[in-house]
């Protein structure tokens, strides 16, 4: 299996999953095709005062640690808060050698290799997914990168996974949500369980992005599975 991944980040809250999803992708060695959309751009820097620049884009500038700022910012309490560094032993149950990379392109850049079928992914994940990105997927859109990436995986019948955040649902986005599952789309809401033990922010953030490896097939040790 290619160890390329598709992440695409866009405006529905809960920007911290599509963080800590990226962690743990290139934790695991994988080398991460990320895109952004300006929505998600705002929503990085409401919640988490993380400010990215969509056309001088640093991987400095999202991934955490030796990252994000300074220990006094938003994001850097979040994560004291909730117990997460991105030395977390824990995000992994294997070994796997070394840490991929994450290879950034702007949402206009249709020359991306992620824009054409001929580029081999073992996936797409659009974390968080607004309700405005599952409406153009499913409408087979593709008026920003993030909607060709994602009809580029429909057409190929490769995973994709999308991480939906609104509460309550229209009829309209439950409709959706419905043609997405009809067409192998995996609709996984940012809808944590509590039933894990959890103490922690972390928890709720890792169960949510453990269910996203768990689809696309990745080993991982962020949450304790159910009767293990
Ligand atoms: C701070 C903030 C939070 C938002 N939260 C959500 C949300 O939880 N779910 C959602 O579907 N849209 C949410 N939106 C609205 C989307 O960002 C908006 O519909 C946008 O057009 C989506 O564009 P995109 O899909 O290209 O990112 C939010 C917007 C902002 C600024």
């Amino acid at each position: 299996m290619s160890k390329s991944i598709v992440v695409a980040m866009t405006g529905a809250s809960g920007a911290i999953y599509g963080v800590r999803l990226l962690e743990v992708l290139v934790a695991a060695g994988y080398n991460v095709h990320l895109t952004i959309s300006p929505s998600a751009q705002l929503v990085l820097e409401h919640e988490l005062e993380i400010k990215v620049d969509l056309d001088d884009f640093q991987v400095s500038q999202l991934l955490l640690g030796d990252a994000a700022g300074t220990s006094d910012s938003k994001l850097s309490m979040l994560r004291q808060a909730a117990g997460i560094s991105t030395s977390d032993s824990n995000v992994l149950s294997f070994d796997v050698g070394s840490p991929g990379m994450i290879e950034y392109h702007h949402h206009e850049d249709y020359m991306a290799p992620i824009a054409s079928g001929s580029h081999q992914t073992a996936g797409m994940v659009v974390c968080p997914c607004s309700g405005g990105t599952l409406a153009g997927i499913v409408n087979s859109l593709s008026g920003n990168l993030v909607l060709r990436a994602a009809q580029v995986h429909l057409k190929e019948r490769r995973p994709l996974v999308v991480v939906p955040r609104e509460t309550p649902l229209s009829t309209l986005q439950l409709e959706c949500m419905r043609k997405a599952s009809e067409v192998g789309i995996c609709v996984l809401p940012a809808s944590p369980g509590f039933y894990h033990g959890v103490t922690t922010i972390q928890d709720l953030v890792d169960f949510v992005v453990g269910r996203i490896l768990d689809q696309l097939k990745i080993e991982h040790g962020l949450v304790r599975r159910w009767g293990s």
